[in-house]
């Protein structure tokens, strides 16, 4: 491995493994990013030039995929339609990039015989029982709930085909909920951090019970690294740091580190079919390849990404205005 295209990489895990590989690596890195609402190319500035090219333009589009796949050994597909309640609201895009998008990638990937590796998330498989104790793991069976994850799980399963009926040398992740710097204010953290921080009350939908595993996003760059050096083809990875936390536990803390009452918050309505548990045992990936993550502490990594949104209120706050006015309109 050595020239790695990185679809997506001006979203939020796709910039921060760009950032990790040009640090940790001597890999050159290109990026392929649309550039949506969800792309930002300030998460990308003060790359090394000399290592780092952006290319805008569509995973779906093929004959620019084609060019690039040959210019590259190793591509990373993170690029994705990636917010659960657009999915909700208006799925076509999902299925345009999550879906097309990859197979247009996966056919590339066969014409070049380049390494592949896909991004993917825990949602494909459903969700747990609030007093489940089990895990997903790679053998659980995938049970998608919402338009997002349901091409997320598709797009897991043609690359699965593609590595059986056409030998491409591809392995796939599966990680949880992420949190850390330059994720969008859409998501849950970041738009519960930058209420307080504008002096507004958190919004939890429905009682807050929903459980996620959370993982801050380098422990996850270190992760899909780890793969790509010694994964086997064809294999599943599960990635999770063991971060369980329940919503209003999450919200809880924001307003404690922040210095506000913790129970300063609002109760909005519920997202229909809203997952309830999620939680990964990473085994696999610890004990066949040896990773762990860095950030065990929640808390410490929670205080350290909320410090990032308050000194950097000019990456956040082009997108705050337009965010919540959607959430308005949606009664959220
Ligand atoms: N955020 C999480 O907690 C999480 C957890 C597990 C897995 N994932 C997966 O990680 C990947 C990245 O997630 P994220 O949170 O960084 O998403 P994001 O929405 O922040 O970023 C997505 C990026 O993809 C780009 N993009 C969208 N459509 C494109 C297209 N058609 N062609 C090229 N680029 C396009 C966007 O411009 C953006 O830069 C996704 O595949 C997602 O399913 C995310």
């Amino acid at each position: 491995m050595s020239r790695l295209l990185v679809t997506g990489g001006a979203g939020f895990i796709g910039s921060n493994f760009v950032h990790y590989v040009l640090a940790n690596t001597d890999n050159t890195v290109t990026v392929l990013d649309k550039l949506t609402y969800a792309g930002n190319l300030a998460s990308l500035e003060g790359l090394p030039a000399d290592r780092f090219r952006f290319v805008r333009g569509d995973v779906a589009d093929a004959p620019l995929v084609d060019e690039l796949f040959a210019e590259h050994d190793t591509v990373v597909h993170y690029a994705a339609e990636s917010h659960n309640d657009n999915s909700l609201a208006n799925p076509r895009p999902f299925l345009d990039t999550n879906l097309i998008g990859t197979y247009t990638l996966l056919e590339a990937a066969r014409t070049h015989d380049i390494r592949f590796h896909h991004i993917s998330t825990d949602e494909v498989y459903g969700d747990l029982e609030l007093d489940d104790p089990s895990k997903f793991t790679e053998q659980t069976p995938y049970n998608p709930s919402s338009p997002y994850s349901s091409t997320k799980a598709g797009s897991d399963l043609l690359v699965r085909a593609w590595v059986r009926s056409f030998g491409v040398k591809a392995t796939i992740s599966n990680c949880s909920n992420n949190y850390g710097p330059y994720q969008h204010v859409e998501k849950f953290i970041p738009r519960q951090i930058t209420n307080v921080l504008r002096g507004e009350r958190p919004k939890l939908y429905g009682r807050g019970e929903n459980v996620r595993d959370w993982i801050h996003a380098n422990d996850h760059s270190s992760a899909v690294l780890t793969i790509l050096e010694k994964g086997r083809i064809g294999e599943t990875y599960l990635i999770g740091a063991d971060g369980e936390k329940n919503n209003k536990e999450v919200v809880e803390l924001i307003l404690t580190i922040l210095g506000r009452s913790a129970d300063d918050y609002d109760h909005v309505v519920d997202r229909p079919g809203h997952d309830l548990r999620y939680a990964i045992d990473s085994t696999r990936l610890r004990t066949e390849l040896g990773w762990q993550p860095e950030f065990s502490d929640f808390e410490a990594g929670l205080a350290d990404t909320i410090a990032w949104y308050r000194d950097n209120e000019g990456w956040w706050a082009p997108q705050k205005d337009a965010t919540e006015a959607k959430y308005a309109a949606q009664g959220q």
